[in-house]
């Protein structure tokens, strides 16, 4: 929004006003001119915030949906409650800048280079466009403008906030603290947070704990997206333990540099949501014009329980956030090697292992790591993107021609941000690597970081994957990523310049990835690092499937499998059948591990070179079940029927949209004591409707233990008694809609 003058401010807001006043159509965002209030109409859920007497932005309302706007009053900021409390620190601002007594999270702050550091923002125009809101605020002295972005997806309920800082000071400013926006839930105690958490080969944990007075931050400081932590929350209130009920409030961010989310809890009894770039170790310098844009921080409300909070993300990212359409498709049944030869990849190698793969159905085939530069080990390699030649004499095109003879697609590893320094490159260009000057270069997993912040080495990183793609049919890379930064300097930057490191990188990557994806449009890219290390909504505009964790056992892979759903897709999240004994030393049977991966996008990481002969049979069997239910499980609604603190049993639905099709899956740990399951009642049925039942696992039965037609009353209401018995059994069974 080009602003020159206070004149532009007025021009701005008359312009608005008229085109509210003349329009009659539904508008899904509303200013109400006589109370300044804004009302976000985002199908379910309302958000509404107001201009204050003080000419402030403050919070009004977010939640179910009120559809008679004159019910919300003018926004009146808070009194001062004492003098260690002032109006301005429990007013619930928008987008508070720290300045003028704020003791809570601040939105922004900033330092001039005369030394102030006061910020106070105040309102001084809007602009409404369809589905977006502009709302620009300025210091009340200074040409320090924040021009804040609404966005309503009115198919999904959810909303978008996000916020660009502009320097029209004519001196530079540094940002000190970014952030997307605050959010706040009815005022009130009682809150409870979830958030997922873990580590390398754990991700994808469910926490659940009350919200008490304090802030509880939920953050990465490493540089990139984090296993630790993911940037996903959800709120509710207590008693609201029902999955399929009550209110829950929502949100993720969608950046894959460090990022932060606060959950704060006031001693005035709000609860405030903050979201943005991480402020740990953040400096962002604005020459005079220049202009940084926070990450974006999508934000949901549902009445429906943590159930379809999940699911309402679940079809955002199908519809508003994968590329190209990809949430509409299915995901084609892949094969890696990996976990079958580790380095050793070569050309008789891979090609046998494509020929058993395209024998049970496997639809892309994927080369993992090994097969670049004098990549025998993890020591070395890392940046030299050549083919190696001994292990592919003829370079890579005997190999995918072989995979596409076999009917099958070709997808390769590669790990572009990355170095070893046994490598020519790093020989040849060791400042390319992140570090401090005079300092030593910590290693982790023997590899160093490139600083892609660097343009030129933007550029040699784009280049070197453009040529690849290029001289080679490729339709897949998995795109891996497996430290975080350590020393995180860019020493040929002036000083004051250097911090900006944390917000270029990503920046640099995100850049690189819409190029590739702009010159070779139909190349698809998994985002993995070292498992779930880089799953958000920030990567997801750029690839089309996620890697959730290294670890593949089937037993703790149901666990970060649930979770995962929490915040995300099953249309992203890559399963894989691998061989046992695996982590825990655990050795699950095949059909449990199978059917375990068909809750996600399936593929088979085995070293099929090795399997006994009776392993084909049953593979091609789950394979073929599989792609006749994979629309239903990566486009249809999940409902987890069982609770994530239940170890021993799991279970969980998958309902087309249109509630023809389902598919259940069940896993028990162990029986014990005989102790028959309890009767499974599934969700999201059409209770007139009559089902046909086929239960599916694997095992030859003369009799299905289930009738082979079912209601949907009957279904939801009384259940499915289902056989699991004895140690790592499981089932799936298939319904649908038939008429009577
Ligand atoms: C990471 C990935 C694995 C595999 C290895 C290869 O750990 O998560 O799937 O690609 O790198 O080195």
């Amino acid at each position: 929004m080009p602003f020159r003058s206070s004149v532009a401010y007025l021009v701005l807001v008359f312009v608005s006003a008229t085109h509210v006043a003349s329009a009659q159509t539904f508008r899904p965002i509303r200013f109400l001119e006589k109370s300044k209030i804004f009302v976000l109409d985002a199908g379910s859920a309302s958000y509404v915030f107001g201009i204050n007497e003080q000419n402030a932005l403050q919070h009004i309302y977010w939640g179910g949906h009120v559809a008679r706007d004159e019910d919300f009053l003018a926004a009146h900021g808070s009194d001062e409650w004492a003098s260690f409390d002032l109006g301005t620190t429990t007013t619930p601002q928008e987008y508070p800048g720290w300045g003028a007594g704020l003791y809570v999270e601040p939105s922004l702050k900033v330092s001039f280079p005369d030394g102030n550091r006061d910020l106070v923002l105040h309102y001084v125009a809007h602009q409404m466009e369809g589905e977006t809101l502009t709302v620009t605020l300025k210091d009340i002295e200074r040409e320090l403008l924040v021009h804040l972005g609404y966005t309503v997806y009115p198919g999904t309920g959810l909303i978008r906030r996000e916020a660009v800082v502009e320097n029209r000071t004519g001196s530079p400013v540094v940002v000190e603290n970014a952030q997307s926006g605050a959010v706040y839930v009815p005022r009130g105690d009682g809150y409870r947070l979830r958030y997922l958490s873990g580590r390398w080969a754990g991700e994808w944990q469910l926490n659940q704990e009350p919200v008490h007075t304090g802030v509880k931050v939920l953050e990465s400081r490493r540089g990139s997206t984090s296993h630790q932590t993911n940037p996903w929350f959800a709120l509710d209130r207590d008693g609201d333990s029902d999955p399929e009920h009550g209110n829950v409030w929502f949100g993720a961010l969608g950046w894959s540099g460090s990022w932060r989310i606060s959950v704060e809890g006031t001693p005035h009894q709000q609860v405030r949501v903050t979201g943005g770039f991480n402020p740990f170790d953040f400096a962002y310098s604005l020459a005079p014009g220049e202009k940084l844009q926070t990450p974006p921080f999508y934000l949901g409300y549902t009445g429906g329980g943590i159930g379809e909070a999940s699911r309402i993300l679940h079809r955002f990212v199908r519809a508003e956030i994968l590329p190209r359409g990809s949430g509409k498709r299915t995901r084609p049944v892949l094969y890696n090697s990996w976990e079958a030869t580790e380095f050793a990849v070569d050309e008789a190698g891979q090609i046998a292992l494509a020929e058993k793969a395209a024998g049970l159905g496997v639809e892309r085939f994927v080369m993992d790591d090994g097969w670049f530069g004098q990549r025998n080990t993890d020591h070395a390699g890392l940046g030299d993107w050549y083919v190696n030649p001994k292990k592919f004499p003829n370079g890579l095109g005997p190999l995918i021609r072989r995979v596409h003879e076999l009917g099958m697609d070709f997808g390769i590893w590669v790990e572009p941000e990355m170095v070893n320094p046994d490598s020519d490159l790093y020989r040849k260009h060791p400042d390319w690597a992140m570090h401090f000057a005079g300092r030593p270069r910590t290693e982790a997993r023997n590899q160093l970081l490139l600083n892609l912040a660097r343009e030129d080495v933007r550029e040699y990183v784009f280049h070197w994957l453009d040529d690849l793609v290029t001289k080679n049919d490729i339709a897949f890379l998995k795109w891996d990523y497996n430290r975080n930064f350590s020393e995180p300097g860019w020493p040929e930057l002036p000083a004051d310049q250097q911090k900006k490191i944390w917000v270029k990188f990503t920046q640099n990557l995100y850049d690189i990835l819409d190029r590739l994806r702009a010159k070779h449009p139909t190349l698809e890219i998994e985002s993995c690092s070292g498992g779930g290390g880089r799953v958000d909504l920030g990567i997801l505009r750029r690839v089309e499937q996620v890697w959730p964790s290294d670890n593949t056992e089937a037993f703790d892979r149901l666990t970060i499998e649930q979770g995962f759903t929490y915040a995300y897709t099953p249309h992203i999240m890559m399963a894989w059948v691998t061989d046992v004994p695996n982590f825990n030393g655990r050795s699950a049977p095949l059909p449990f591990r199978f059917l375990v991966a068909m809750q996600g996008s399936l593929a088979i990481g085995s070293n099929l070179n090795k399997w006994p002969p009776e392993n084909f049979g049953l593979a091609r069997q789950m394979i073929g079940y599989y792609k006749s239910i994979r629309e239903t499980v990566q486009n249809g609604d999940l409902y987890r029927l069982t609770d994530p603190s239940d170890g021993n049993f799991k279970a969980s639905q998958y309902v087309s949209p249109d509630k023809s099709r389902s598919v259940v899956f069940a896993f028990l740990h162990s029986q014990q004591f005989g102790r028959m399951l309890p009767a499974l009642a599934l969700r999201g049925l059409d209770e007139q409707a009559t089902y046909s039942v086929a239960i599916f696992d694997g095992k030859s039965r003369s009799n299905s233990p289930l009738p082979s037609r079912l209601s949907g009353a009957y279904l939801m209401h009384r259940g499915l008694e289902l056989p699991l018995t004895g140690d790592y059994d499981a089932t799936s069974v298939k319904l649908e809609r038939v008429s009577d």
